[in-house]
């Protein structure tokens, strides 16, 4: 017994990990282990022997489990300490100064055209960006011979060879999202859908995702004259002057008839845009009453039900308000554009504390 006193002792102290350690606890208590088996030897013996070698064996149990308990304790002290000398952190550091960037003009513009229109009683609607030709096209009365479609300089997504579904595109206007919203809750119903568009076009004034912001209201009376007030009231607030006035001109879009195109009265002095006064024109958005075969494919029965609907382009009126002379540096990710042009993340706009004050 002296010998394997010895033996697992050492072996205790020897042990420089718990895994090791646990090894040592198997090898001398575990089931099969070698205190175990003596013990187990007990009922082989004369009582009187029994009793002397069973008392001592367990002396020795006892012993050795101390030892592993207190051998296992100071690994984990020892861990515990490893940890703390390694994986320090000088608070008194200063702090590290990340880039920081701003919030983009675009999501802004959209913060206060939905602080706008929510106050008219518009909800917001969305719909996906890759879009199927049916909702992007044919149920807003583009037929697929139709010349629109080739004007829209459409970007189709790829299909694998023998995958016969329908051709999705990439959403070519925020239009779809017209159907999308009536399909989804029916008439009567007023809702704006600002959000991201895509065409193959790249200029000047023109990128291949820019941003659109739909209007649709459908109820039972509603006119051109609703129209031209709801438009008037968001040009007010949104370019934040006493007063605009618009030009609404005849023009032609397969979802609405009739169309018209709407210019905002404005000038140039000096490079200097002006909105609201002045002896220019610039074209702003495309409208109309909503088309009779349009309400019919979204299952709002145009006997019933009429109402408008516009389109119009965030990025633009972004420019327009914010003098931003370039559309293509909106999307190039230059934090010194940024920094100049974007908004603190705290300007929430509301209509109540005034749109941008
Ligand atoms: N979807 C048209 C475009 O992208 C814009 C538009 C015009 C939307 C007239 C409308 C509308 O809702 O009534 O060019």
């Amino acid at each position: 017994m002296d010998a394997l006193k010895a033996k697992y002792l050492a072996a205790v102290a020897a042990a420089a990990d718990e895994a090791t350690l646990e090894e040592v606890r198997v090898a001398a208590l575990g089931k099969k282990g070698e205190i175990s088996a003596q013990m187990a030897s007990l009922g082989r013996m004369e009582p009187d022997q029994r009793k002397a070698a069973g008392a001592m064996l367990n002396a020795l149990k006892d012993e050795i489990d101390a030892a592993l308990r207190a051998k296992k304790a100071a690994l984990g002290d020892a861990a515990l300490d490893e940890r703390l000398r390694t994986e320090w952190l000088d608070v008194t550091l200063p702090g590290r100064n990340r880039p920081r960037g701003t919030i983009h003009p675009v999501s802004q513009v959209m913060e206060e055209l939905t602080a706008i229109f929510a106050d008219m009683g518009f909800a917001v609607a969305e719909g996906p960006q890759v879009e199927s030709d049916w909702y992007n096209f044919d149920a807003l009365n583009i037929p697929p011979e139709h010349p629109a479609r080739q004007e829209h300089d459409t970007f189709f997504m790829n299909r694998a060879p023998g995958d016969n579904r329908p051709p999705h595109v990439l959403r070519t206007h925020t239009s779809p999202v017209q159907i999308r919203a009536m399909a989804a809750q029916g008439a009567p119903i007023r809702v704006i859908a600002p959000g991201r568009v895509y065409r193959m076009d790249m200029d000047q004034t023109h990128t291949p995702m820019f941003h659109q912001v739909e209007g649709l209201a459908i109820d039972r009376d509603i006119s051109m004259a609703n129209l031209k007030w709801v438009l008037e009231e968001f040009c007010r607030a949104f370019f934040e002057v006493p007063s605009v006035e618009l030009r609404f001109r005849a023009s032609h879009f397969p979802f609405t008839e009739p169309s018209a195109e709407v210019d905002i009265r404005c000038s140039w002095e000096g490079g200097q845009l002006k909105i609201g006064q002045g002896d220019k024109w610039m074209e702003i958005l495309g409208s109309g009453m909503v088309h009779p075969k349009v309400l019919a494919a979204a299952g709002v029965d145009p006997a019933k039900w009429q109402g408008f609907a516009f389109g119009m382009g965030i990025d633009r009126i972004a420019m327009l308000k914010y003098g931003i002379p370039d559309l293509r540096a909106f999307f190039e990710s230059d934090l010194r554009w940024l920094r100049h042009y974007g908004f603190a993340a705290l300007d929430m706009p509301d209509l109540a504390g005034g749109l941008s004050s």
